[in-house]
């Protein structure tokens, strides 16, 4: 199940000037019970088009397997569906020649908010039991700014999640629908702190306890 080509085309529109490329649908089942929402794609998915394929997809799926889930169970996405770079240098070791390339860096909240209709859509396609927000950008998104995943991991969180209601609001409001969500740190995190590693896997440990209670 994925979204339609009108609605990428909105969303590229929204966030038209910029620095982001490529566009990665998110990915899984109509029926997943499970919603796992990310930061945004890195070079590697806009590449292949597959969210969570490239270095802390590996880290996805050993945490996945943890809560006994795989990818064709869950559906998999992101607050941004672009890459978002900046410029820097990079010495090449052969030749000594600086090379002009695109890094990764976080989205800012007017890509989120340009983005934030196609979050909404795969939302309210999927209607998920669960959903683990994987990381700030994700969790900020769906729950408000309020809330961070050091606090929030481990709890339960149940209530609306933010929407736009209008594609002219620059702000959001919240869902009339309550939905479960729960927090981790995204995958990603543990390649700089490599201490988060057990406070993960106790997550995905909640989340495999959810599900079984459902
Ligand atoms: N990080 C994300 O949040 N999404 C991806 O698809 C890859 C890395």
């Amino acid at each position: 199940m994925e979204i339609s080509d009108q609605l990428v085309d909105l969303a590229q529109k929204r966030a038209e000037g910029f620095a982001l490329e490529g566009f990665v649908k998110g990915r899984g089942p109509a029926d997943a019970k499970v919603m796992l929402v990310g930061e945004a794609p890195g070079e590697t998915e806009v590449g292949n088009l597959i969210p969570f394929s490239g270095r802390a997809g590996k880290e996805l799926m050993k945490f996945m397997a943890i809560a006994g889930l795989t990818r064709e169970y869950v559906f998999i996405t992101s607050a941004v569906r672009s890459r978002p770079y900046r410029y820097g240098e990079k010495i090449d070791r052969k030749t000594g020649e600086k090379i002009k390339r695109r890094y990764n860096r976080p989205p800012t909240q007017k890509e989120i908010l340009a983005h934030a209709p196609v979050l909404d859509a795969e939302i309210q396609m999927i209607q998920p039991k669960i959903i683990l927000a994987m990381g700030n950008v994700g969790l900020k998104r769906l729950i408000g700014k309020a809330y961070q995943v050091s606090e929030q991991h481990g709890k339960i969180y149940r209530g609306p999640v933010q929407h736009l209601a209008h594609l002219e609001d620059r702000s959001y409001s919240w869902t009339e629908e309550v939905y479960t969500v729960l927090a981790t740190f995204h995958p990603a995190s543990i390649f700089y702190n490599r201490q988060l590693l057990p406070l993960i896997e106790a997550d995905w440990q909640l989340l495999r306890q959810q599900l079984e209670a459902r």
